[in-house]
């Protein structure tokens, strides 16, 4: 244990969508500062709770949170349950602007009212944006915490949730599988990730997906990419497999390149309708795909409420710990991360001009880059990725 340090008040907050293992940071974090003689202060809602305590609908008090050991109610017969709840206790918010300066102003003042020393915020890249802007502003000592499942958070190779995510994803296609196999149907399935395709590539990996389409490697749909998922299906059946399992991410776009929010069900309806088109124009080997049946899944917010895994809860340990330490050392303004298997920190300079300029005009802050091990990994297991050479193999 490092040493005690004089005594702190901190606060800690969780911004943005909500995802698995954020109770286990707030845990972590009360029991290393509470440990060190500090007062440690959960602020509801995000800045929300700044504004409330600004207007005085909340008190000061109302926000301690307490290392209570194992005796306070909701901790049945002893059991810690703030370890393995997902959600946030603190509440999450994906609203409010900020940016106006009329709310900062309200934001800044609830901040001066709690008198912190430091402030521990965990967030995605648009929570990050913001909360550096109001730091700045407001002169704050704070530490960043990543988190979210969609893993786009640059500097890291693993944020808060993704894990859990990746996990329930690669449940719900295990699910799937026996469903489809059983009616030789083609399932699509729609995962979440925002603008990135971490988590439908490794949970379709780990799920045993036919076909992964990401935004990174298919921004798009069109007809290219509709004859190679009918190629790759008629593939698999001449290697006797009926049925198929095709993952899609919500960040891939309609043929006219337009965001949609059942982008699965589209997806379902036109394979089914590309299939019949080979067909009629002279392709027999295609004909296969009229029978077959195409159903959409959308997997939608099960993938941010599992309780946390146990590597989530390692890294939510590690980050909480990590965070209370740069704070004992007074190193602030600083992003925690996840490097080669242990915790790190980098600092917000280095790491906000990228994030900011990234968020700010709408692209994805971490994509798949095409060197990602996963994405060689998922052509050498015969997963179609969209890409014009790869279906069932490049050398058949
Ligand atoms: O960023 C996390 C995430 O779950 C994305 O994967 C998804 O697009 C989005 O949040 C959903 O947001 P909301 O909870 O506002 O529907």
């Amino acid at each position: 244990m490092s040493p005690a340090t004089s005594s702190k008040k901190i606060g800690i907050l969780t911004s943005g969508g909500d995802c698995p293992g954020l109770n286990a940071v707030i845990r972590a974090v009360i029991k290393c500062a509470t440990k060190r003689g500090w007062e440690v202060y959960g602020i509801p809602y995000g800045t929300q709770g700044l504004i409330s305590l600004e207007q005085g609908s909340c008190g000061i008090q109302d926000l301690r949170l307490r290392d209570h050991g194992f005796d306070i109610p909701g901790r049945l017969h002893g059991v810690d349950v703030l370890q393995f709840l997902s959600g946030s206790i603190l509440g999450a918010l994906n609203k409010g602007d900020p940016s106006d300066p009329l709310i900062a102003e309200e934001i800044l003042e609830g901040y001066r009212l709690l008198g912190l020393d430091a402030l521990i915020a965990l967030g995605g890249d648009g929570s990050l944006d913001i909360i550096d802007d109001l730091a700045r502003q407001g002169g704050w000592n704070w530490i960043a915490i990543p988190k979210t499942i969609d893993n786009d958070v640059p500097y890291t190779e693993r944020s808060l949730g993704f894990d859990t995510a990746v996990g329930t994803v690669t449940r719900a296609l295990y699910d799937l599988t026996f469903t489809a196999a059983s009616h030789s149907r083609i399932i699509v399935v729609q995962v979440m990730g925002r603008d990135a395709g971490h988590l439908a590539l490794q949970s379709g990996i780990a799920g045993g997906a036919d076909v992964i389409l990401i935004p990174e490697l298919t921004p798009k749909l069109n007809d290219r990419i509709l004859d190679g998922i009918c190629q790759q299906i008629v593939h698999l059946r001449q290697c006797d497999r009926q049925f198929a399992l095709v993952v899609i991410a919500e960040g891939v776009r309609n043929q006219a390149g337009d965001k949609e929010k059942y982008i699965g069900d589209l997806l379902a309806e036109q394979i089914q309708r590309h299939g019949t088109q080979l067909c009629q124009t002279g392709q027999p080997e295609f004909c296969y795909l009229k029978s077959l049946e195409t159903r959409a899944t959308t997997l939608g917010h099960i993938q941010r409420s599992s309780p946390p895994s146990s590597f989530d809860r390692l890294i939510a340990a590690a980050f909480g710990r990590k965070a209370v330490d740069l704070i004992a050392e007074q190193t602030y303004q600083q992003l925690v991360i996840w490097a080669q298997g242990q915790v790190d920190s980098k600092p917000l300079e280095a790491v906000m001009p990228l994030i900011k300029a990234r968020h700010q005009a709408h692209v994805c802050t971490s994509p798949v880059t095409p060197s990602n091990p996963w994405v060689q990994t998922a052509r050498d297991l015969d997963i179609y990725l969209g890409d014009p050479l790869a279906v069932g193999n490049a050398d058949s």
